[in-house]
């Protein structure tokens, strides 16, 4: 039987090691044309999305221990290990963050991250729909000032907030384990 989208959206789970194949500039397309369909007070345009591939991503892994070693919390030997060993198969990373309007007269800046978010979320489950998973991580020294600079972000108008690994599943995939969904939803009517 064919899934319907609700089935879709229901079987997404984040999935850390990925391998190839990745989604083709095509894929990566569409997923983006979802992107720019999140919910967008005043038209703000606020994603930018950087696509990293190999060898590349192995940069952005060494950047990020650097960083780390220069910024006096250095990555445990075992951890660098394993997150070159995560890298090395990732067949594509996406450096997520926002621009920053600042002072917005109708717009906080906390609608402006929402809006991020929802907008990354799309993206997940795009991916997710056309056979991909993905990871979103705040690891790889997202949150110092060196790592969105090193990716061509100005840390004053723009708000880096992780990366997402996107790729196939290396193990079978098996359903996460969820809340009941009344158990964060009442229904409330006025007295
Ligand atoms: C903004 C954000 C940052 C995250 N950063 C990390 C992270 O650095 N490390 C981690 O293990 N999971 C992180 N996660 C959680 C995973 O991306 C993922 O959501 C989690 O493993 C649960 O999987 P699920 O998406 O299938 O519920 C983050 C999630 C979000 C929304």
């Amino acid at each position: 039987m064919a899934n319907t989208p609700i089935d879709t959206l229901l079987s997404r789970r984040s999935v850390k090691l990925v391998g190839a194949p990745g989604p083709t500039d095509e894929q990566i397309e569409s997923a983006l044309a979802a992107v720019v369909r999140a919910p967008d007070h005043a038209k703000l345009r606020v994603w930018q999305f950087v696509l990293i591939k190999q060898p590349d991503i192995l940069a952005v892994g060494e950047k990020a221990i650097e960083i780390l070693a220069e910024l006096g919390r250095p990555m445990p030997e075992d951890k660098q290990a394993s997150t070159r060993a995560w890298l090395a198969d990732v067949p594509l990373l996406v450096g997520l963050a926002h621009k920053i309007h600042h002072d917005h007269p109708k717009v906080p800046e906390v609608e402006q991250t929402l809006s991020m978010g929802a907008g990354v979320m799309n993206f997940q489950n795009a991916m997710h729909a056309m056979g991909f998973t993905s990871y979103w991580s705040t690891g790889l020294a997202t949150f110092t000032e060196e790592m969105p600079e090193y990716l061509g972000f100005d840390t004053l108008e723009d708000q880096f907030v992780g990366f997402l690994a996107v790729g196939t599943p290396k193990n079978a995939v098996t359903p996460a384990e969820r809340p009941d969904p009344w158990s964060i939803a009442r229904h409330w009517q006025a007295q």
